[in-house]
């Protein structure tokens, strides 16, 4: 578990400046929710908080993110390192098809370099699993495909799979905008279950989900033709009960985006 903390960030697509300055800390043991219209730049800072922004060939940046301390971005750095710290689950849940259950849940392992022990691996599976909320439901089927499960089960199968490598902070967009309410409740009780081991950051534009899972919260907004900036952020309560900017108000109301 460490403290995330973003400092001036602002980030391009090309000569389109899609952030600007954008500053946050995200502190351990706490869900943080990123909130606000779309294309305002939430999943581009999201994106941005383990390197994957990089991965655009004509994308780039400024600013700086560490993690408890360290830049993530320092040029000595290897890329694998922050994603191994920094885990992310996206919007649609993309577990391998056809690759096993057990194989899915430590299909990281290899990416970043970590090489485990057979008993360990079973340990490894059955703890991801557990945390993830998912091992009762699949323990006597760990051989059979991944994509034979549920769209909820697979979201959490996906959670699993950035568990196994054991990161500092998992980053979530939308995870559950493709679930049905259900699925998404069990996601939910996973995270608050979660955050007091993994910092977690989540991207939603569900306000009900963001009141109920995180305790911080930050509004994005983009105004006509400008890069997306924080207009408020702080204690999510206070966000919702008592916001100090009027955006913020009429946002978190339903009354724009
Ligand atoms: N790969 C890309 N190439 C060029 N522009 C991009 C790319 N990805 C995003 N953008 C632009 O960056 C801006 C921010 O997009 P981003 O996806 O971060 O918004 P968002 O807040 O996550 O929106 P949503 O709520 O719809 O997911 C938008 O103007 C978008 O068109
Ligand atoms: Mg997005």
């Amino acid at each position: 578990m460490a403290t995330l903390d973003a400092r001036g960030i602002t980030a391009w697509f090309g000569d389109h400046q899609v952030l600007d300055r954008v500053s946050l800390t995200m502190p351990a043991g706490a869900v943080t929710a990123l909130i606000g219209p779309s294309g305002c730049g939430k999943s581009t800072f999201l994106r941005i908080l383990n390197r994957m922004h990089e991965l655009v060939p004509s994308a780039s940046l400024a600013g700086e993110v560490m993690l408890d301390g360290e830049d993530i971005y320092r040029a000595d750095r290897p890329l694998t390192e922050a994603r191994k710290h920094i885990g992310m689950v996206f919007q649609k849940p993309n577990p391998f098809p056809a690759m096993s259950i057990y194989d899915n849940v430590i299909a990281g392992l290899k990416l970043t370099g970590m090489s485990v022990s057979r008993d360990r691996k079973d340990e490894l599976v059955e703890t991801s699993l557990t945390r993830a909320g998912l091992w009762k439901e699949v323990k006597d089927r760990l051989r059979a495909p991944g994509g034979g499960l549920s769209g909820g089960q697979q979201q959490r199968l996906c959670i699993a799979r950035s568990l196994a490598v054991m990161p500092r902070v998992l980053l979530m967009d939308e995870p559950c905008s493709a679930l049905d309410p259900t699925s998404t409740r069990v996601i939910e009780e996973t995270m608050l279950e979660l955050q007091k081991e993994v910092t977690i950051v989540i991207v939603t534009h569900n306000m009900q989900q963001a009141q109920r899972v995180s305790t911080k919260c930050a509004f994005f907004l983009a105004a006509q033709g400008t890069p997306g900036a924080i207009v408020e952020h702080g204690d999510t309560e206070a966000m919702f009960e008592s916001p100090i900017d009027p955006r913020t108000y009429d946002y978190v109301n339903g009354r724009f985006g």
